[in-house]
């Protein structure tokens, strides 16, 4: 067995003040993870339906599921953990303000992928944790602090509720991979390192008509294969959860693609910045590889809004660097 993620966490993080902190949180996500899993597990049966449509629409526009709402809940009781001043949600408009002594802000998607719930396919939870800034205990002086590039982030990882349980995490000195065995994580042999050259894309497809010149254009050379200008073949996976389709490019290498596109709504792509752009970027650059929005790096960018969309495109170096380099 590899180490327990409590043990791996209070190796690998100062246990300073803050350091203690982050672990604590870290261990009360996954312990709402673990309860998410199982529910989860159960889905579908007559008294479990949490694929069913809830309410109209959330904050972001998206349709919400019982599970969105289920693993929000979980969440917001695991924070409870006298760390945590406020927490940030997908499914939720503004701050809910936790322990007013806690020194850490989470954001977070509880459910990623939710229109996979009812499919068997993997889904997950995204995470970011940030420092607080402001001395208030105050929702907008709180949401300021949500604010801050990702860059500044002090941990963020995601959860993949799929033929595994599994958590890739990064406290900001690399990247590991943990396992869900019973009731306690274990780390990994394998090590998220993202070779700097690939040869996946992933991208839905059927929004090819939207895209801008130059998405049309790093796709096509991919299609080209060995006879175009990139000089080799691609295969191609899509599998509607940013954490799955995450989860393989930190394993086999390649590119993801949520770009802008024409579409109504659609001008600044489809994911969300803070609790799915930020902690996905932080990883991928622990891990060796690059996420911009296709000018800026994701970290750099100052979020405006809590529930703002970016671009997101992701990978192995390389592939990131020739999709940057296309001319709009
Ligand atoms: O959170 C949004 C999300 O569900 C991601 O997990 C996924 O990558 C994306 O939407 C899929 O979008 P689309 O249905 O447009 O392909
Ligand atoms: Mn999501």
């Amino acid at each position: 067995m590899g180490d327990r993620l409590g043990d791996y966490l209070s190796q690998s993080i100062e246990q300073d003040e803050s350091g203690v902190a982050v672990k604590n949180t870290i261990l009360s996500l996954s312990n709402a993870a673990k309860k998410i899993a199982k529910f989860l597990a159960k889905n579908g049966l007559p008294e479990n339906q949490f694929g069913t449509q809830v309410g109209d629409i959330n904050s972001d526009g998206d349709t919400q599921k019982a599970l969105d709402l289920i693993a929000d809940e979980n969440i917001v009781t695991a924070l409870k953990n006298k760390n945590v001043v406020a927490y940030f949600s997908e499914e939720q408009e503004s701050a809910l303000l936790l322990d007013s002594e806690g020194n850490l802000i989470v954001c977070a998607d509880p459910l990623d992928g939710s229109s996979n719930i009812d499919n068997n396919s993997s889904v997950g939870t995204i995470f970011s944790i940030l420092p607080r800034k402001t001395e208030d205990f105050e929702a907008e002086q709180l949401l300021r602090d949500a604010l801050q590039s990702g860059i500044n982030q002090l941990a963020s990882g995601f959860f993949v509720y799929g033929p595994q349980t599994s958590l890739i995490l990064t406290t900001g000195k690399g990247a590991a991979a943990f396992l869900l065995d019973k009731e306690e994580f274990f780390k990994m042999e394998w090590e998220p390192n993202l070779p700097t050259k690939g040869s996946q894309f992933a991208i839905n497809m059927s929004n090819m008509r939207f895209w801008s010149k130059r998405t049309r254009r790093y796709i096509q050379s991919c299609l080209d294969g060995t006879e175009g200008t990139f000089a080799k073949n691609y295969n191609m996976r899509w599998c509607g959860s940013l954490v799955a389709d995450a989860w393989r490019i930190f394993r086999e290498g390649g590119i993801f693609l949520y770009p802008e596109d024409k579409r109504d709504n659609y001008n600044e792509g489809r994911l969300r910045l803070v609790y799915e752009a930020n902690p996905i970027s932080f990883l991928v650059e622990q891990a060796g590889g690059r996420a911009t929005d296709g000018n800026t790096d994701i970290l750099n960018i100052k979020p405006g809004t809590l529930h703002q969309r970016v671009p997101l495109i992701f990978g192995s170096e390389e592939e990131v660097n020739k999709y940057e380099s296309l001319n709009k």
